[in-house]
């Protein structure tokens, strides 16, 4: 027996949160491929212009799903995490770190952009201004490069992080036989949803 349902309960995430869960892992994998492929393109190359345009309004873009993901957590708790007490503690923090590192990730790649002035063109669709160009807050000078280091290192941490999370879900599942990857499908089985009442 599989229950389902949209809101997240004690015991298992709704269809809602599953949805948001999975939208942004393609999203997040289609930036990080896009973003690694444009820096090795050559200028004659036909993408080298499109490619950094779409990484940018794309990345920009994911500030919404992120946005409602973070207020939707806030109104409807995730289940409690199953495993022992350090699994728990450590899934914990590598799922905090997850929405530290695509904030940052937004922030630092925005500041590469707008560094020297320049807006950040979403999709032709509208601009977002270059807020902290010439503030004595963040001064410009090396503003760029600086931005792109941390931007840099944050997606190869964020790339670390997922394989850390996909191998320790697929253990969890597979391996310890707990049933969590139903969980974040919205799907619950009901030996599972019963199990922490
Ligand atoms: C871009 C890649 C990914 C990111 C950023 C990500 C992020 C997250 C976050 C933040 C949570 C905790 C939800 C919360 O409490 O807010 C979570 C839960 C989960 N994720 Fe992912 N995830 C990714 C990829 C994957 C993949 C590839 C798998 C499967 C192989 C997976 C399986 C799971 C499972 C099973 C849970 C539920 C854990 C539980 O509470 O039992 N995730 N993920
Ligand atoms: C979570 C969201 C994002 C992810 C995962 C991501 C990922 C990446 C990756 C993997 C690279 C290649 C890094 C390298 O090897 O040098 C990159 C480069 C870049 N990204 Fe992002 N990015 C994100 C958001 C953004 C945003 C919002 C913008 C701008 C508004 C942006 C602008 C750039 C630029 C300009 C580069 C090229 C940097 C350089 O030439 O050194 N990114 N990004």
């Amino acid at each position: 027996m599989v229950k389902t349902h949209w809101k997240n309960t004690r015991n298992c995430y709704g269809w809602a949160f599953a949805f948001l869960h999975w939208l942004m892992v393609v999203w997040l994998l289609a930036l990080i491929g896009l973003g690694l492929w444009m820096v090795s393109l050559d200028y004659y190359h036909p993408w080298y212009v499109r490619a950094p345009d779409w990484h940018r309004s794309l990345g920009v873009l994911l500030g919404v799903p992120l946005l409602v993901r973070l207020l939707w957590r806030w109104m409807n708790p995730p289940p409690v995490l199953t495993g022992t007490a350090t699994s728990r503690f450590l899934a914990r923090w590598v799922h905090r770190l997850f929405y530290v590192l695509m904030f940052f990730l937004i922030l630092s790649g925005y500041l590469i952009t707008t560094a020297r002035g320049a807006s950040v063109e979403v999709f032709d669709w509208f601009e977002i201004p270059a807020w902290f160009f010439g503030s004595a807050f963040l001064p410009a000078e090396n503003l760029e490069d600086q931005a792109g280091w941390w931007h840099r290192w944050l997606a190869y941490g964020l790339v670390g992080l997922i394989v850390l999370h996909a191998a320790a879900a697929l253990w969890h599942h597979f391996v310890l036989g707990d049933g969590s990857l139903w969980r974040i499908f919205g799907r619950c089985p009901t030996q599972l949803s019963d199990r922490r009442k």
